[in-house]
């Protein structure tokens, strides 16, 4: 059995849900606190074991490449003044992990910006994070628990947790029968269902780990929802082909792609921060107060 050793991060999509900020800067470099959301999930692929990884990037995109580069300017300034501790963090994060690009060169769907991965990952067994989800964990990062649940099974795996009903059009949904605790078989899948149609509320949040044979498969993947090449269609032929689990992942799931979703992570991971929690939390107690909130306008 292979190792999962490469991780795909897709971050070629516009950010439309975030206009006007995204009209310049890609929105995977919006800051959660002090860090950009790619960084996340870049630190919770290298905690889980990964050691390559590939960004697919589109227009506007350098500042990602930028981010995870050395700055040799700002590097000597903060030398120059001593700024030690900030010139060490700067450091850690060119230092990260072997990061490779490639730029999709049509927005043609989740599925095609996979398909883009195909020589990067070759005949090995990937993760895929999406940047839109960013998954808080105490201890074993999301990743590393999928890993795991592949080294148990053998084969792909999709992380998912439980959605409220009303949300499943949102998301990639499982048709599937429970295997173990957290473990689903997939036997089929659907792109965005109605609440009507859909066949549970087991949704696709943001992690895969998907073996190489999706790439034939992607090859051929019509456009689906949206008129979008999808991953999910592919996925639900490579579960005709072959065994695919959903493992429902433990830890706090955010979806950083939504405007709601965003707030939460950021006032959460501040609520987390020994150098801030003390402060914010003074400052989010007297505002609850209802005549305090209720004067912002
Ligand atoms: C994508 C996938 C969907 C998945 C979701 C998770 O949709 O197509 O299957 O459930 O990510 O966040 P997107 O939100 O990019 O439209």
């Amino acid at each position: 059995m292979s190792k999962v050793r490469k991780a795909v991060i897709p971050a070629a999509g516009f950010g439309t849900r975030f206009l006007p900020a995204t009209k310049a800067m890609p929105k995977e470099m919006l800051p959660v606190v002090d860090k950009p959301t790619i960084q996340y999930i870049v630190e919770e692929a290298i905690a889980s074991g990964i050691e390559e990884i590939l960004i697919i990037t589109g227009k506007n995109k350098r500042a990602i490449e930028d981010h995870f580069d050395h700055s040799v300017e700002l590097e000597l300034e903060l030398e120059k003044k001593g700024k030690t501790e900030l010139l060490e963090l700067v450091n850690s994060i060119s230092d990260m992990v072997d990061i490779h690009y490639i730029r999709q060169k049509e927005a043609k769907g989740l599925g095609h910006a996979i398909y883009c991965a195909k020589t990067f990952v070759g005949d090995e067994p990937f993760a895929v994070l999406l940047g839109d989800d960013i998954v808080y964990t105490e201890d074993t990062p999301c990743l590393k628990q999928m890993i795991n649940c592949y080294d148990d099974y053998e084969t792909s795996v999709l992380g998912v947790q439980t959605v409220k009903q009303e949300d499943v059009s949102k998301y990639g949904i499982v048709d599937g029968k429970q295997l173990a605790d957290n473990v689903y078989s997939v036997n089929g899948l659907v792109e965005k269902p109605a609440m009507e149609e859909a066949p549970s509320n087991v949704a696709i949040l943001g992690r895969y780990i998907i073996n190489p044979a999706i790439f034939d498969i992607l090859k051929d993947t019509e456009p689906g929802k949206g008129g979008e090449i999808q991953l999910t269609d592919a996925l639900k032929e490579l579960a005709l082909q072959e065994d695919m689990v959903a493992y429902d992942f433990e830890g706090k799931r955010y979806d950083v792609g939504d405007k709601l979703g965003f707030l939460e992570a950021t006032v959460e991971t501040a609520l987390r921060r020994d150098d801030l929690r003390e402060d914010f939390l003074t400052y989010l107690e007297k505002i609850v107060e209802k005549e305090t909130v209720q004067n912002i306008k």
